[in-house]
């Protein structure tokens, strides 16, 4: 066992509506198996565990680890392509860098930039799209594996409107995605996730054979792209001839409870309205919205629907692997909204960063927060090499303003340590 003393800022709560900021100013966290034992200011757990070995973690806070619910492996030498909406940015950057891992040993070199840069990060559970090649997710599988990290990710399938050699067939998708899930789903810390990469790109047989797949692995996740930017949706609704784009996959027996969809910037209220009743989440990735200039999202509309609101980084549009940075995205883009917009306090952002992600993962009971029984999946963030966070947490009078600093002027450059399943990962 080994008790934790740190100053320990985390979330109770159940949506981003009724959710506390919880502070412990002086914590002790007993941690044995992986798993917080017991919490409780330091002078009462010292007490209570005499004999047990100290860790002080003076001069930083710890949060719980981030849940990052929307990024993408094969995009992370994707990133800082500018000046084009969605179609021309996946043309002209993220397509090409896709293809070259076809070449296996090309993918381990990015499936090791992936994870290396997700814990530089403080992410400690992912919902990732793999790539379109079975050995590429096969080597980020591994390497998650090895790095002890929660990962959940899958073949990223398409059958249509891609280059050729990103595009496979309905059965093939099955089998491969079928044998990767049978290899790695529930094996250290991984899950599978049938990963259509959007229906523009997948004809209603693949979007069956996703559902089929589903079905074939009990507990998978289901993650795709849904109304992201305008020309998109208008060709979906063409192409499948529906009033709406997440009919495209519900008509194929896909969303439920275990959905996780990215983006959702432009929905009908009847689409809100359907993923409530299926208890499937939205992916927010507002650094990647504003770079493709794909539009504001509705987090207001959202909130008040009941819909699930996660955060992604959506790498590589979006500007990096920090949910750090991106909760400030979040924040800067619903001040710009003005009236329309919804202010999310420091106490808000940090769910968004962490429960709101194990929430929409069906992993709330697991991780999320710091609680006891949970896993000890932490982040110290150390302001040391950061004057200006520095500075502001000096003159910050309590923990909210201590934690907007961090939100304000935090990157991976301040995460100096973190924790996934008590097992300290960096
Ligand atoms: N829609 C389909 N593929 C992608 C992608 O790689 N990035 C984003 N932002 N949207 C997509
Ligand atoms: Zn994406």
């Amino acid at each position: 066992m080994t008790l934790y003393r740190a100053m320990v800022l985390d979330t109770i709560g159940t949506t981003i509506a009724d959710c506390e900021l919880r502070v412990d100013a002086d914590a002790g966290i007993a941690v044995r198996g992986g798993v917080v034992l017991a919490r409780g200011p330091f002078a009462e757990m010292s007490a209570r565990f005499p004999d047990e070995p100290v860790e002080t973690l003076a001069d930083g806070i710890m949060l719980p680890g981030l849940v990052d619910t929307h990024l993408h492996v094969p995009q992370v030498r994707a990133m800082g392509g500018i000046g084009l909406p969605l179609l021309g940015w996946l043309e002209r950057y993220a397509l090409p860098e896709e293809q070259r891992l076809a070449d296996r040993s090309y993918a381990e070199i990015i499936a090791a930039e992936f994870i290396d840069q997700l814990l530089a990060a403080g992410t400690t559970t992912a919902l990732a799209f793999g790539a379109h090649f079975a050995p590429a997710v096969d080597a980020v599988f591994a390497a998650a594996a090895q790095a002890g990290v929660r990962l959940i990710t899958g073949l990223v399938v398409s059958d249509r409107g891609l280059p050729e050699a990103l595009l496979t067939t309905p059965e093939d998708a099955y089998a491969q995605g079928l044998e990767l899930a049978q290899k790695w789903h529930g094996t250290a810390r991984l899950g599978y996730a049938v990963t259509p990469r959007f229906s523009l790109s997948a004809s209603e047989a693949m979007l069956e054979s996703c559902a089929a797949l589903q079905r074939a692995v009990p507990g998978a996740w289901f993650t795709s792209h849904i109304n992201e930017n305008d020309q998109e949706i208008a060709e979906v609704k063409a192409l499948f001839g529906v009033p709406d784009y997440l009919a495209s996959y519900t008509d194929a027996g896909l969303v439920d409870g275990s959905t996780v969809l990215a983006h959702n910037l432009h929905p009908q209220p009847s689409e809100l309205g359907v993923l409530v009743e299926r208890g499937a989440a939205v992916a927010h990735c507002p650094s990647s919205n504003a770079m493709l200039g794909s539009g504001p999202f509705g987090l207001r509309q959202h909130v008040d629907a009941g819909v699930t609101v996660s955060l992604g980084t959506d790498v590589g549009a979006g500007v990096g692997f920090s949910l750090l940075s991106e909760a400030r995205h979040a924040y800067m883009t619903q001040r710009q909204l003005g009236e329309r917009g919804y202010d999310l306090s420091a106490a808000q952002l940090l769910y968004l960063a962490t429960t709101a992600g194990a929430r929409a993962l069906g992993l709330h009971n697991r991780i999320g927060d710091l609680g006891e029984g949970k896993q000890f999946d932490a982040i110290l963030i150390n302001p040391w090499n950061n004057p200006a966070l520095m500075g502001s947490l000096r003159t910050s009078d309590s923990a909210e303003a201590a934690l907007a600093a961090v939100f304000t002027l935090s990157g991976p450059g301040d995460v100096q340590r973190v924790w996934i399943g008590g097992q300290q990962v960096r």
